[in-house]
């Protein structure tokens, strides 16, 4: 029998289990498809997806991304699980901070959206081996990504040990959480073919096993024509309009919409314009789509070692609506909730219709996609019509056209659609942007510059550097701790450092005779260093002298060395910058050297050095005494660094600054260093290099129409691909943050700038033609009948970050202005009032709203002629005003 404690104690833990039943997000629900859409809760639904990776962002982050997605009109958040982040050694797993899987799936659930998790395990995602842990090149016989049984023990391991995280964390639809939709593999069908008919076998295999988990909610494959009945495949791409299903049981689902792109060390800064990723999306959903992910929603940062490769930097800022640093990527944010709030009034005509829409080719170019609703949802064309939504289309890339629809006639600007969610009305068309553009106070070299405004300077304040006090240590050149060992013959770089560190050393002496000295001074020639292929950096050091260095991928190195007489010390330097995530067979991939390394150029021929005793050392000795740790740094023995000290290569540096007062995100700009890693307050902020864009590929101007692809609107040509580097809020301290760098080819620290991040200026033109704001069709009286669309007034929407205010507006016109955001100017029309109703309005506050009208600005002052509102604004903190009260 049970003592009167320990029935207390049953009944403590039965509440506290019953308490974790009971906190359901959402009643439970079930979610299935048929050939139209995701059917939830019984329901066909148009949804939007915005892609957040969560171990991108710190979990300090997470609440605004989500809000900020849902407020932008997300119904869902999409991620990747990210394997090697949770069992960084096997059998270890870490679902900490970062990669708290589980709080970030909840904080979804307790926004009322809904997630779609794509487990993988293989996630490609611009990441570390594309997600696998490194140990997993080790399991003996393993080959990845095939019909191989070490392989598909581990993933199902893996991915079973997630399912049963979200089962037990209710996290299903079934169980009140938000998980609708799983994701098994990822563009196999990329890389099916290399593997034959084993590669079938694993597709099938790897659907069976995602399926016998019993997680209850739909699974798909993306870009995998194969994928078997009960997985649906689905599409990834710039544009996924037309696309087909391997089966008519299956909706269309856009898995993956690049709504822009990454960019690589030395390479040019990608950028979608957003007419373009409006156009793509609206033209999905004309053409039967009914679920389409942004790839990304928010980009975020490769924190770390994390970023993939080779070569992929450091920002992982995508272009995306919020940007890097969780700050609202104007006009892209906007105008894409917009669109949103468009197809979100077609819904119910859109799931109505379960064969094709109505098509109807209004021109050569154009083309109209009608969804009628009728009474009774499958009764086709006989029944009494109580809904209908329509999709015109341009896809002419140069010119505008004027086309008839029922009767109507419509003007379509090039390469866009309008949507008519009543088949009369335009809600909206992609190509006429009414969101405000946002500048902020980062300069070019950010990704969040925005390159539609005509090629001024952005805005530039006072620098700040990080600190004039700076100490310094040197890195040793070659072999430096006790943890080295000396073995005949190469070994493959990952094979030695587990991916432990970007570095190791190979070290071997070479002994050269008078002979070949002589030989060298009669003849001229220089003895060379040859290795045969190599990834991704080498740098050669003689004697403890740099003699070349080479970035490539698997590519041959050829240095001249200075040798002297007698026994040299050759130590190479292999380093990774990211490895590979994509393509077949990554087991074998490997890094470092591949073939011989031989010395040419010797009085007696060649010396190959493949089978020499070679001294191998793993790391830096800096990285290994953990110098950047809060806890460790004053152990080493850190000298000043002299005002006037020259740059070094191999040299930490270590210094403490305070960071900006305000919430604003905070930046440093570390563009006068060269490569290597930084870390704040022991946290690694990730690799740096200033390697430099071409200077041509760049467009002065970035023309939305035609096919995007991602050469297309790249910026940044001739400067360094990244100069800003995100630390998060939460990593800092209002004072004395410890800033450690290791820099590889040398730089000035010196001049190290901090900042923090916001939107300066903000600018608007709408005209009085534009359509009315899209939430006026969801108005009673509008759906009453009682007023009309065409008397309500277009509204100007302004905003600065939060936390900010609109302080002074420096243009404002409701005439006939010219120019665009930072160069407006008044036109011959122009409302005398304009200032006044603008600064009355929004002066002092963090958002506002304008009607674009005579009524608004109290006068017509050109009677007859269009008119727009023009504005331009700055945006200030709010604290700036009251006292500098520093907020982490
Ligand atoms: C896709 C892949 C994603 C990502 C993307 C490019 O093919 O599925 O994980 O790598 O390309 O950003």
């Amino acid at each position: 029998m049970l003592g009167s404690r320990a029935l207390l104690a049953c009944l403590v833990i039965a509440s506290v289990a019953y308490f974790a039943v009971s906190a359901e997000f959402f009643k439970p629900f079930n979610v299935s498809y048929d050939h139209r859409a995701l059917i939830i809760d019984g329901k066909r639904r148009m949804l939007i997806s915005a892609g957040i990776h969560y171990p991108r962002a710190t979990p300090e982050m997470w609440p605004d991304l989500i809000a900020k997605s849902k407020e932008g009109g997300a119904d869902m958040i999409q991620s990747y699980v990210f394997w090697n982040g949770h069992e960084p050694i096997r059998g270890q797993y870490n679902f900490e901070g970062r990669y708290d899987i589980v709080k970030f799936v909840k904080l979804v659930g307790s926004s009322g959206l809904y997630l779609h998790l794509r487990i993988g395990p293989y996630v490609c995602a611009e990441w570390n081996f594309g997600g696998f842990p490194v140990w997993l090149r080790d399991v003996p016989g393993i080959e990845f990504r095939t019909n191989n049984a070490p392989f598909k023990e581990e993933m199902h391991r893996f991915v079973k040990m997630i399912v049963d995280l979200m089962l037990d964390e209710m996290l299903f639809s079934w169980q009140g959480g938000p998980i609708i939709l799983l994701q098994i593999e990822n563009e196999y069908g990329n890389i099916e073919s290399s593997y034959g008919q084993r590669g079938k076998d694993y597709v099938k295999w790897a659907a069976s096993m995602a399926i016998g988990l019993g997680a209850g909610v739909p699974w798909v494959m993306c870009k995998q024509t194969d994928a078997p009945e009960n997985i649906i495949d689905a599409c990834n791409g710039f544009y996924c309009d037309g696309f087909k299903p391997n089966s008519y049981r299956k909706p269309v689902l856009w898995t993956e919409d690049w709504n822009g792109w990454f960019a690589s060390w030395g390479g040019r800064v990608p950028h979608r314009p957003v007419e373009d990723i409006a156009f793509a999306i609206a033209r999905f959903f004309e053409r039967g789509g009914s679920y389409q992910n942004y790839y990304m929603y928010f980009g975020g940062t490769n924190f770390g070692r994390t970023s993939g490769g080779p070569f992929y930097i450091t920002s992982y800022d995508y272009d995306a609506p919020i940007d890097e640093y969780g700050l609202l990527s104007q006009p892209k944010w906007g105008h894409l909730k917009d669109l949103h709030a468009a197809i979100k009034l077609c819904e119910p005509a859109l799931v109505a219709v379960d064969d094709s829409p109505q098509y109807i080719k209004l021109g050569p170019k154009q083309e109209a996609h009608v969804y009628h609703q009728y009474e009774g949802l499958h009764l086709n064309q006989s029944g009494k019509e109580i809904r209908c939504s329509a999709f015109l289309a341009n896809i002419d890339e140069r010119k505008a056209a004027t086309v008839k629809f029922f009767g109507r006639v419509y003007t379509l600007p090039p390469w866009s659609v309008s949507i008519l969610p009543d088949c009369k009305n335009v809600a909206f068309n992609t190509a006429k942007v009414g969101a405000q553009t946002s500048i902020k106070s980062l300069g070019y070299g950010s990704l969040s510059s925005n390159i539609m405004g005509p090629g001024q300077p952005l805005h530039h304040d006072e620098v700040s550097f990080v600190s004039k006090a700076w100490k310094t240590i040197k890195e040793p050149i070659g072999a430096w701790g006790e943890r080295n060992f000396t073995v005949q013959g190469l070994l493959e770089h990952l094979n030695v450092t587990k991916d432990t560190s970007d570095y190791l050393w190979y070290i071997t002496r070479i002994n050269m005779s008078d002979d070949d000295i002589s030989y060298w001074e009669n003849t001229g020639i220089n003895p060379t260093l040859s290795i045969n292929s190599m990834r991704d950096v080498v740098r050669i050091f003689v004697n403890g002298q740099h003699a070349g260095s080479t970035v490539g991928h698997w590519v041959q190195v050829v240095h001249p060395l200075n040798l002297s007489q007698g026994y040299n010390e050759l130590a190479i330097l292999s380093q990774t910058v990211g490895l590979q995530n994509s393509g077949a067979f990554l087991e074998k991939d490997g890094a470092g050297f591949k073939g011989q390394i031989k010395l040419t150029g010797l009085k007696n021929g060649e010396m190959d050095l493949t089978n020499s005793f070679w001294t191998y050392q793993v790391g830096l000795k800096g990285e290994f005494m953990k110098l950047y740790a809060l806890e460790n740094t004053e152990q080493a023995d850190w000298i000043e660094l002299p005002p006037e000290s020259s740059s070094s290569m191999f040299t930490w540096y270590k210094t403490y600054f305070d960071v900006p007062d305000g919430v604003d995100p905070v930046a440093l700009d570390l563009g006068t260093m060269g490569k290597g890693q930084a870390w704040v307050n022991g946290h690694n902020i990730g690799r740096h290099w200033s390697l430099v864009a071409p200077k041509e590929g760049c467009q002065n101007t970035c023309d939305y129409r035609g096919t995007y692809n991602e050469r297309k609107c790249a910026t940044n040509c001739g400067k360094p691909t990244q100069n800003w580097y995100h630390v998060p809020r939460s990593w800092l301290r209002a004072s004395n943050n410890l800033l450690v760098i290791f820099e590889e080819t040398g730089g000035n620290p010196l001049e190290i700038v901090v900042k923090s991040h916001s939107t300066k200026t903000i600018c608007a033109q709408v005209s009085e033609s534009y359509y009315p704001p899209l939430s006026i069709w969801s108005h009673e009286d509008v759906i009453q009948g009682k007023i009309s669309l065409n008397d309500v007034a277009p509204e100007m929407k302004l905003r600065c970050d939060d936390g900010q205010t609109i302080s002074t507006i420096t243009f404002a016109s409701y005439g006939t202005p010219q120019g665009s955001c930072r160069q407006f100017s008044m036109g011959n029309c122009h409302a005398p009032s304009s200032m006044s109703v603008v600064s009355e309005a929004c002066q002092g506050k963090n958002s506002c709203s304008l009607n674009v009208s005579n009524a608004a600005f109290g006068v017509d002052p050109c009677h007859g002629i269009v008119k727009t509102l023009a504005v331009e604004a700055n945006c200030i903190s709010s604290t700036d005003s009251g006292p500098g009260v520093a907020q982490l």
